[in-house]
C-alpha cells in the first residue's frame, strides 16, 4: 500500500463527513477473464483504492456514516489451497489490522450483513460501474429508497491531490520523463515503432519501482501520428518524418501523460519544425493560463487563439482571426480539448464544470496540457508540404498556490534541445 494505513482512515472519515446519515457501498472490481483460464492483469478500482490502499480483487467497502460512522470492508476468505496458486490474501484478519477498517468480513457474507446496515438509511452508491452490483442494489432499493452517487463526493475528493500523492506523481512523471528521453536517444530511421515502445516500457520496468502502463503507449510515425489513439505500433519509422510518442507510466496507483513529437532522424525540416514551434508556442500559451483563479477552459481557449493565427500564417487556413475562431476553423486540425485531469485515473476524476460554468483552477488539482496540430496525408485545400505532419505536445501541470508546476519537465520540448538530445 503507498500510504500508511492512518492516511486511508482519514479519507475515510473525510467522506462520512460530507455524507447525511446512511452507507457508502464501494465495490472494487474482480479479475476479469482474458481467455480461457488467462486473466487480464488486475487493477483495482481507482476510488476504492483511494479509499482503503487494498490491493485484491473481490472486496467491497462499505462505510457507514451517522450517530457511530465505522468502515467495513468485505474481502476474499483465507484459502491456503488457491494461495499456493494465486499469492497471498490478507483475508479479513489480516486486513482488520493491516488496513485500519473497523470491521471486516468475508464476501459471501455481504448479502447477510448489508439489509441490517442499509434498512431505512440512504445509500451512497455509483451506479453503472459494477453491473453484478447493480443488481443487488436495484434489489436493496426496496428496502431503502434513497439512492446518492458515492462518486459525487468521492470524485471531488480525488481532484485536491494531497502532498503525499503529490509526491508519487513527482516520481511517476519523472520515470515517464527519462523513457522518453531515452526513446530520443535511440531512435533511428528503419526501427519499427514497437521497438520504440519496448524503449518506453524497458525504463519503466527497469525504474526501481514497479510501475504499469498508465494507458497503452502511442507511438505513431508520420501520418499515423494524425491517427488520435493510434496503438498499433507496427509501422516502420520512416528517415524524414515525425514520430510521435504518447506515453505514461503508472506508479503505485498514480498516473503521468507526456507526449513528445521529434525526428526520427533527429533533425527537423523546415515544414515539420514551423508546425512544431506553433504547437509549441500554443502549449506554453496553455501553461501559462494553467494557474488558481482561472477556469479549467482557459488553457485550451489560449491555444486554440495562437493556433488559429498560426495556421492563418502559414497559410493553411485562410481568414480574420476571431471570424476563424467563432467558426472553429482550427477544429479540422486541433480536434480535441487540450486538457484533462489527471491522477489514479489518466483521464481522472472530478467535474469539469459547476452550475453550468467552467471551474476554477485550485492549489492542488493536476492537469494535462496537450494542444495538437494534425494534417493528415490528402488534406484538401492545404498545399502538400504540410501533409503527413502530426504533432503533440503534453506536460502534467500542477496548479500551486502562485502558478503551476509542470511535473513532467524533465523532458527537452524545444526544438533546438530535441535536436541536441539527439545528438544532432
Ligand atoms: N494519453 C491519453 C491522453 O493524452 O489523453
Ligand atoms: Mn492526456
Ligand atoms: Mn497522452
Amino acid at each position: 500500500m503507498p500510504f500508511a494505513a492512518e492516511v486511508y482512515k482519514n479519507r475515510r472519515l473525510r467522506l462520512t463527513k460530507k455524507m447525511e446519515e446512511g452507507v457508502a457501498i464501494i465495490p472494487t472490481s474482480s479479475e476479469r477473464t482474458r481467455n480461457n483460464d488467462v486473466a487480464f492483469p488486475y487493477r483495482p478500482d481507482s476510488t476504492f483504492y483511494y479509499l482503503t490502499g487494498f490491493p485484491e480483487p473481490d472486496a467491497v467497502l462499505v462505510v457507514v456514516a451517522g450517530k457511530e460512522s465505522k468502515s467495513i470492508l468485505f474481502c476474499q476468505p483465507k484459502d491456503p489451497t488457491k494461495e499456493v496458486w494465486t499469492g497471498r490474501r490478507f483475508g479479513p484478519n489480516g486486513a482488520k489490522s493491516t488496513f485500519g477498517f473497523d470491521e471486516t468480513y468475508t464476501v459471501d457474507e455481504f448479502d447477510k450483513k448489508m439489509p441490517g446496515l442499509i434498512n431505512l438509511k440512504k445509500v451512497y452508491y455509483s451506479v453503472g460501474r459494477n453491473q453484478d452490483f447493480d443488481r443487488r442494489i436495484v434489489e436493496w432499493m426496496r428496502i431503502s429508497p434513497a439512492i446518492s452517487d458515492v462518486m459525487q463526493i468521492t470524485d471531488e475528493m480525488r481532484l485536491i491531490k494531497s502532498s503525499e500523492e503529490i509526491e508519487i506523481m513527482r516520481k511517476a512523471a519523472i520515470i515517464s520523463a527519462q523513457a522518453h528521453r531515452h526513446a530520443m536517444q535511440v531512435c533511428r530511421p528503419g526501427m519499427m515503432e514497437y521497438e520504440l515502445e519496448a524503449e518506453i516500457g524497458k525504463i519503466f520496468r527497469f525504474s526501481g519501482g514497479d510501475p504499469l502502463h498508465a494507458y497503452p503507449s502511442i507511438v505513431a510515425g508520420g501520418n499515423n501520428a494524425c491517427v488520435l489513439h493510434y496503438t498499433e505500433n507496427n509501422c516502420v519509422l520512416k528517415d524524414g518524418e515525425l514520430v510521435l510518442i504518447d506515453a505514461g507510466c503508472e506508479l503505485d496507483g498514480y498516473g503521468s501523460d507526456i507526449t513528445r513529437t521529434f525526428p526520427v532522424n533527429g533533425k527537423f525540416t523546415p515544414e515539420q519544425e514551423a508546425v512544431y514551434e506553433l504547437a509549441l508556442e500554443a502549449q506554453e500559451a496553455a501553461i501559462g493560463k494553467a494557474r488558481p483563479g482561472n477556469h479549467v477552459r482557459a488553457p485550451h481557449n489560449a491555444a486554440v487563439r495562437v493556433i488559429t493565427k498560426g495556421l492563418a500564417k502559414l497559410r493553411i487556413i485562410r481568414g480574420n482571426v476571431n471570424e476563424l475562431i467563432r467558426k472553429r476553423a482550427y477544429y479540422r486540425f486541433f480536434m480535441h480539448g487540450t486538457s484533462h485531469w489527471l491522477g489514479s485515473d489518466v483521464h481522472d476524476a472530478g467535474d469539469y464544470m459547476k452550475g453550468g460554468k467552467w471551474r476554477e483552477l485550485r492549489p492542488g488539482m493536476v492537469l494535462t496540457v496537450e494542444p495538437g496540430i494534425y494534417i493528415p496525408i490528402g488534406s484538401k485545400g492545404v498545399s502538400k508540404k504540410w501533409w503527413g505532419i502530426g504533432v503533440r505536445i503534453e506536460d502534467d501541470v500542477l496548479i500551486t498556490k502562485n502558478g503551476n508546476e509542470v511535473l513532467t519537465s524533465l523532458v527537452p520540448k524545444t526544438a533546438r534541445d530535441i535536436e541536441l538530445l539527439m545528438g544532432r
